[in-house]
């Protein structure tokens, strides 16, 4: 016998090199807990189906409990055949409980196994890194209603362009990574979908009833197709799917070292979602939903989600390392997110910002990687699929730091108000002077002519702005009179941008209600 679940039509050994090439167990060893729970749900539909007495089914389940326990406690030992986790597991089982171990695997194929196993982590995953995002976020918007009062530059083309409240600055990334979280929820919702009873490729020929799975592993909806499920686990087209409510919390831990503390539900359904997908329906009453068409695949949708994300981190990150130069003064990166020079004690680097901004693009390669692994793969399975899960598994690590890094360097930075008010310059005001003629009746283009005129007669004089005399004004137009001095107040200025989305205190009030709100529903 060659010890391998697939032994049988083998003679040859397997050269050693080849065996740990093709051994995915370093790492989907992460699996363990959603396999063992996946091989629970099965053997009971094995029992419904008729293939496993009650007696049988107890004594699978008990020895799935001996297994899930091994390797709680960090006892499972595992052997130089175990291929991956699902053969690990079900030789473990055998060991235990013996010949009845070998019923599990009945009509199922670690195709439609590894799929469901990776859905479930991820769907778990996602409730862990959505509450992380959300806390970020909400340190956010707490600094921006302590802070909202605070003017500074704001830059385009990193050239001063007009004073904005600070608020706004941390608000305009806060409103980004919004869009993030409530993608992550769909794209967890689109994870949320079981594909066990699919097989190989062919289906189930047993009769078993992927209802019944469905409820066990509390998924929200039962993939259509089983070449599909199997394979490309996408949504390509229109289609179709059984969906329920999720009933039940499931018991799944998520494997991320750095993430402080549980997860929320698993299945958190974003209550406009849950609405669209399931409105009014009841504990157990099925209905069939239409599915939006979608181009990817889960694994893939999950690291496009992570690359956006780190972009908006990036770019967040960016800002901050320039604000924190000595050139620009700003703001200051406390020193539990800095660290120093071996060689020149006065430099305090900005690393955790650093590392934000660098970690994008390990995010970003992995998604091109997965990408380029699935396209052009022939129809249903094949091995190449066993790729996704470093991946996954990489980048979702990636992620759990990242936002907590980044949420521990929002609340701890200090900014520097005194510098940021003396960063602000009468010439970031050129557009409010050519709003006041505007306001006195001059369209904006012959305005913006007069005010860009203003500028050059300030620069040829070698004054600031606001110092040129209203006689001076007055030969560029008559219609600058004595209120013109209202112009040259930057409090006076941020306050006229009011409308929605503006960086007048209303505005910037409006915003953090309307994140606070999103956050709420989420
Ligand atoms: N370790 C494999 C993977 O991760 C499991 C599925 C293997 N299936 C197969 N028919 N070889 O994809």
């Amino acid at each position: 016998e060659s010890g391998k679940l697939w032994g049988g039509r083998f003679v040859g050994a397997v050269d050693p090199i080849m065996e740990k090439f093709n051994s995915s167990i370093t790492y989907d060893q992460h699996l363990w807990e959603v396999d063992v729970q996946g091989s629970k749900a099965y053997s009971r539909g094995l029992q419904k189906a008729g293939i496993l007495t009650k007696t049988e089914m107890d004594q699978i389940l008990q020895g799935l409990d001996k297994v899930a326990e091994e390797w709680a406690q960090g006892t499972f030992k595992l052997n130089p055949n175990d291929e991956d986790i699902h053969t690990a597991n079900e030789r473990r089982l055998k060991e235990l409980i013996g010949e009845t171990a070998g019923k599990l695997h009945t009509g199922r194929s670690r195709n439609d196994q590894v799929v469901t196993d990776l859905r479930l982590w991820m769907r778990q995953n996602c409730s862990t890194l959505s509450a992380l995002l959300r806390e970020l976020i909400r340190t956010m918007v707490d600094r921006a209603e302590a802070e909202r009062d605070i003017l500074f530059p704001g830059y385009t083309h990193l050239q001063r362009a007009q004073p904005i409240r600070w608020s706004h600055w941390i608000l305009s990334h806060a409103v980004a990574l919004t869009r993030d979280s409530e993608r992550l929820l769909e794209v967890q919702k689109r994870i949320n979908v079981l594909p066990l009873g699919s097989g190989a490729i062919a289906g189930n020929p047993l009769g078993v009833d992927r209802e019944l799975l469905r409820a066990e592993l509390n998924f929200g909806a039962i993939t259509l197709n089983s070449m599909d499920a199997t394979s490309e686990r996408d949504f390509v087209g229109e289609s179709w799917a059984l969906a329920r409510p999720p009933s039940r919390a499931s018991p799944l831990q998520c494997v991320l070292p750095l993430s402080p503390r549980p997860a929320s539900s698993p299945a958190s359904y974003h209550p406009h979602m849950a609405h669209r997908t399931f409105s009014r329906l009841g504990e157990g009453q099925g209905l069939v939903t239409r599915q939006p068409a979608l181009p990817l695949l889960p694994q893939a949708e999950f690291l496009f989600w992570a690359s956006l994300c780190m972009t908006h981190l990036s770019r967040m990150a960016e800002d901050l390392i320039l604000y924190g130069t000595k050139e620009f003064n700003l703001v200051q990166l406390s020193d539990a997110y800095s660290t120093g020079s071996s060689l020149m004690p006065q430099k305090k680097n900005p690393d955790s910002l650093e590392l934000i901004r660098s970690k994008a693009g390990r995010v970003f390669g992995r998604c091109a990687g997965l990408l380029m692994t699935l396209k052009g793969l022939p129809s249903t399975y094949n091995k190449d699929l066993q790729e996704d899960k470093e991946a996954v598994f990489e980048v979702s690590n990636t992620m759990s730091a990242v936002i907590q890094v980044a949420t521990g360097v929002i609340s701890t930075l200090q900014i520097h108000r005194e510098n940021m008010a003396r960063a602000l310059s009468p010439d970031m005001l050129a557009t409010d002077l050519a709003y006041y003629l505007v306001r006195k009746g001059m369209p904006f283009r012959q305005a913006h002519e007069a005010s860009g005129k203003a500028v050059f007669m300030a620069e040829t004089k070698g004054v600031a702005l606001n110092q040129l005399s209203l006689q001076e004004l007055q030969t560029i137009s008559p219609l600058f009179s004595g209120d013109v001095s209202h112009v040259w107040d930057y409090g006076h200025s941020v306050e006229q941008y009011a409308a929605l989305g503006g960086t007048a205190r209303s505005s910037v009030d409006w915003q953090i209600g309307q994140v606070r709100a999103l956050l709420g529903a989420q």
